[in-house]
């Protein structure tokens, strides 16, 4: 976990030759949508600390005549319109700096997004030192576009949205949140739901000040003082949120109950 620095501390302590700053190119009809999140926040710290680089292209530079178009209706008929090949096929070309470079459409039709491919995703952006998503829009794309330069497509859930945009900035902001140096300590990330030190499990219950609002009060634990307690609290309020609200996520019970404190601890080390 990287301490608190301030933003140039990064480049002062680094080496003489430093690893280039990786890069996330975002492919969109509505680039100022995706600049304006991707200034803003952890992601917008992010690039300001030379972290990560955005660079947002807007597919309608790459239209195929004077009007701007970048889609059209279906052959064959149906209601909607579909994103053109050429516009997406020659702005995924003239961005992408290596051949090999991972080229994301999202999609409702791609695999679901999870923590599991952030991580798979923030290792091939470290190893190639860029990363390239495609905001496809909701009735899609033209499957030419998908054959020739679209390496995998990504979905946020079982939903339908308008356009791409909003699970392309899903993926950026999980993705650079765990690139190193991003999160100070006081962002926490160690044990956020679905972190190892959660056990891939829900995060725990949390309160700050003032210590009694409307008559609710802090668990007494918590101003104890004892940290080990404190600890032991919120593990085990971790694990019992994860069992009531997302079965699916928690570790199996074991024949006769829980699992004795000690094997517990051991399981999370
Ligand atoms: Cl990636 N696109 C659209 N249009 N809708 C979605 C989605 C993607 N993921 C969930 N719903």
């Amino acid at each position: 976990m990287c301490s608190g620095t301030e933003p140039d501390a990064d480049f002062a302590e680094s080496s003489a030759t430093p690893a280039a700053v990786p890069v996330i190119r975002v492919l969109t009809l509505f680039p100022d949508m995706v600049r304006a999140v991707l200034a803003t926040s952890i992601p917008g710290r992010a690039e300001r600390q030379g972290q990560v680089r955005y660079e947002v292209t807007d597919i309608r530079d790459f239209a195929v005549d004077k009007h701007g178009s970048v889609d059209d209706t279906a052959y064959g008929g149906g209601a909607g319109m579909i994103m053109m090949a050429p516009p997406v096929v020659e702005a995924v070309e003239k961005v992408r700096g290596r051949d090999d470079a991972t080229v994301i459409l999202t999609t409702p039709q791609g695999e679901t997004f999870s923590e599991q491919l952030t991580l798979e995703l923030l290792a091939d952006l470290q190893a190639k030192g860029e990363l390239i998503l495609v905001c496809g829009r909701y009735k899609g794309i033209d499957e030419r576009a998908r054959d020739l330069v679209v390496t995998r497509e990504v979905s946020i859930g079982d939903y339908v949205l308008s356009g791409g945009e909003l699970p392309a900035l899903v993926v950026v902001d999980a993705i650079v949140r765990r690139l190193a140096g991003v999160l100070h300590d006081e962002d926490s990330a160690a044990n956020d739901s679905f972190t190892v030190d959660r056990d891939g499990g829900l995060d725990c219950a949390w309160y700050t000040k003032p210590p009694v609002y409307r008559g609710l009060t802090v668990p007494e634990v918590l101003m104890s003082g004892h940290h080990a307690n404190i600890e032991k609290w919120r593990r085990q309020q971790a694990a019992e949120r994860t069992r009531q609200r997302r079965p699916d996520l928690a570790p199996p019970e074991p024949q006769g109950g829980r699992v004795p404190r000690q094997d517990r601890k051991e399981r999370q080390q």
